[in-house]
């Protein structure tokens, strides 16, 4: 009697087991579908037109604003480490670089294009994307081309923005991503990149989904792009809009994007907000869903610059350790579904990262 009472309990207890599984450093590796490596990661870098810049960015830790010539010291230490891809995104400061039609975005002589002509000849192996918006050089700071109302003129602004995409792409651009949220600039800029004969050697990454909030305000002040009135709410989704996003998701897909990026986590204004905000997992069940209606494209997420800054200021006030939260900011966005990862931890990452 007593035999077989203990062979009902260890059979009523092994599916309890998983311990076994991953008690060891190297198996507990073995439970994540995909590891995190050094190719998976894209860095923003800010490129102002003072060619000597390297300001600090108060509100974003660590990082600065690069100029022409201090851009490429910078860039070879991260290169010799591994870094193979960056996002530009282009800051005009002098007087008379801001009009509303934001003029200055595609100008040849501009923070973006000369810093992809000078990126294209100093380090041929770093792939280039650059983040296609207008938001940076337009007076009013809105991500397109107004209509008297204030309103969005959604036609000039695709066609704008459609222009500035083909000039950065044959500037040397490998990827142009518009982050503007205009209707149709998928489809645009994909039929000018096929019509110049460039979009068999551009690839087209559409931030499909992305969400209006409070997460974006230390890039605000990186780039200078708060806006001078009202908000971004008519163009850039609700927070609670799944629905919406997957529709976006499914139409960037049909109007031509090679790669869908889900830009997740909102702040509207800068720090002093972060702790009204939400956890850093508030959009993981938009990158699932992304990698479920692209399951044949890769999938970005770009953890915003909101989300760095409060796992910043989180560790500082002694709520978690620094290098052990960013590691698991990004093992939930890689588990979520991304393949191509945008984020200011990377400088860090290739330190800690062994590939
Ligand atoms: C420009 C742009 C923004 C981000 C990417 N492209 C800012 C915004 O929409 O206001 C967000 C990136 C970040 O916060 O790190 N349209
Ligand atoms: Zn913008």
């Amino acid at each position: 009697a007593s035999t077989a009472a203990t062979s009902v309990s260890i059979a009523g207890s092994i599916s309890s087991q998983l311990h076994g599984g991953y008690g060891h450093s190297l198996t507990r590796s073995w439970q994540s579908e995909r590891q995190l490596t050094k190719s998976m990661l894209v860095y923003p870098l800010f490129i102002s037109d003072n060619e000597n810049d390297a300001t600090s960015i108060p509100s974003l830790p660590d990082q600065k604003r690069w100029g022409l010539k201090t851009l490429v010291p910078y860039l070879e230490t991260l290169v010799r480490k591994g870094l193979r891809s960056v996002i530009l995104f282009g800051v005009p400061l002098k007087p008379g670089t801001k009009d509303a039609l934001g003029t200055c975005a595609d100008d040849p002589k501009g923070p973006v294009i000369q810093a992809i002509r000078l990126i294209r000849a100093k380090f041929p192996e770093l792939y280039i994307v650059a983040d296609v918006c207008l938001c940076e050089y337009t007076s009013h700071g809105h991500c397109g081309i107004l209509r008297e109302d204030g309103g969005l003129n959604n036609q000039l602004s695709v066609d704008r923005i459609s222009d500035v995409a083909l000039a950065y792409a044959e500037a040397g651009a490998h990827c142009v991503a518009p982050s503007d949220m205009n209707d149709g600039r998928i489809r645009a800029i994909k039929l000018k990149l096929i019509e110049a004969g460039v979009a068999h050697k551009v690839m087209l990454m559409s931030y499909a989904a992305k969400f209006s909030g409070c997460l974006y305000g230390p890039f605000r002040d990186a780039a200078g792009s708060v806006p001078q009135f009202g908000d971004r709410k008519c163009y850039q989704l609700p927070p609670g809009g799944r629905g919406l996003a997957r529709r976006a998701i499914r139409r960037d897909i049909e109007e031509g994007a090679d790669v869908i990026m889900v830009s997740r986590l909102p702040i509207d204004s800068t720090l002093s907000h972060i702790h009204k905000v939400k956890p850093a997992s508030a959009y993981l069940d938009i990158i699932s869903d992304a990698k479920e209606i692209g399951r044949d494209l890769p999938i970005a997420a770009y953890q915003v610059s909101g989300e760095f800054a409060m796992i910043h200021a989180a560790a500082n006030a002694g709520v978690f350790d620094l290098k052990a939260m960013a590691f698991e900011s990004l093992e939930g966005i890689l588990r979520a579904g991304a393949t191509i990862i945008v984020t200011y931890w990377v400088p860090d990452m290739l330190n800690w990262l062994e590939r």
